[in-house]
């Protein structure tokens, strides 16, 4: 580990340097990180990559809930880390219709966001880049502390808006309700793209309107998980039967996902 800071209320970034070179990364991919330690438990835990820097080093955004996290924040420079990844299948390619994208993150599932932000911003090797005005994050939590790193994606260039449930920064009440007063206001366009990862009842809500208004919605999931790579069967999502995986009854998460078109899958 090369570096760690306190964000939010509850939360760390830690910086970690690879092993191996990984190349560029693209957004919504995760690692299994588990601090080398007896204190540790001994399943890794896994975190969305949050940034990766030039020196190819990588950043993670944890929110401190549990053991794993405990000892992953409480980490010694210099100590080591175990890091595996990159895993799963991150946010799809935007296309480039220029219709515009809201990512709504909830708390600590802002971290698969900033990669795709400034990918989009930036443009890549295969796609050109997005204009500002079609990129617009809403990022919510009960309260201020739990916008973690909020200045960080605010510095990117495109529109944040802030959202807490008890109205300390930014816009008093949830993710949903912000984008539909956006709506109301004509400030966004009603045929818009969304993206969400968050609390569960959160992106259940996101896709409910996503469905009622017949949005195209990708979500990152959170699921438990023991592997990471596909072995032990730990991070079942249930699939949707009209979906595209819906040949079978569950995906595996760390597989198929962690981002998938809610048209797939079940959240319930
Ligand atoms: C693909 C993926 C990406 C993730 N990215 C991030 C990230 O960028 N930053 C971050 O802070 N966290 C992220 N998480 C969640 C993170 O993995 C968990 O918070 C972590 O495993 C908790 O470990 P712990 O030992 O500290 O707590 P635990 O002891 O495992 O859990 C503490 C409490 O939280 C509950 N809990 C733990 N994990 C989950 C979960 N996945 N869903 C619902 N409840 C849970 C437990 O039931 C328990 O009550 C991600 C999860 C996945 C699957
Ligand atoms: S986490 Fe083990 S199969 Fe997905």
């Amino acid at each position: 580990m090369v570096s760690i800071r306190p964000t939010g209320s509850d939360g760390v970034v830690l910086e970690v340097q690879p092993e191996v070179a990984l190349g560029q990364l693209g957004a919504g991919r995760f690692f299994m990180l588990r601090r080398n330690d007896p204190r540790s438990p001994a399943i890794p835990r896994p975190f969305s990559l949050y940034r990766q820097g030039e020196n190819g080093n990588l950043e993670f955004l944890i929110k401190v809930i549990g053991p794993g996290t405990e000892a992953l924040a409480e980490t010694l420079l210099g100590e080591d880390i175990q890091v595996l990844g990159p895993l799963g299948r991150g946010w799809p390619e935007m296309p480039s219709d220029g219709k515009p994208l809201v990512m709504l993150a909830g708390g600590i599932g802002s971290a698969p966001f900033h990669i795709a932000l400034r990918d989009a911003l930036r443009g890549t090797q295969d796609r050109a880049a997005v204009a500002p005005e079609n990129l617009h994050l809403i990022y919510g939590g009960r309260h201020q502390g739990l916008l973690y790193d909020i200045e960080q994606f605010e510095e990117l260039g495109s529109a944040v808006t802030a959202c807490t449930d008890d109205g300390s920064r930014g816009f008093h009440g949830n993710v949903v309700q912000a984008l539909e007063d956006h709506w109301q206001a004509g400030r966004l366009p009603e045929d818009v793209r969304l993206w969400t990862c968050g609390p569960e009842p959160m992106m259940n809500a996101v896709v409910r309107l996503a469905e009622k208004r017949g949005l195209d919605c990708w979500l990152s999931l959170e699921t438990y998980m023991g592997c990471g790579v596909g072995i032990c069967n730990g991070c079942a999502v249930f699939t949707r039967e009209e979906g595209s995986l819906g040949d079978w009854p569950v995906a595996k998460c760390c597989l198929d996902g962690p981002v998938f078109a809610a048209c797939d899958v079940r959240l319930d």
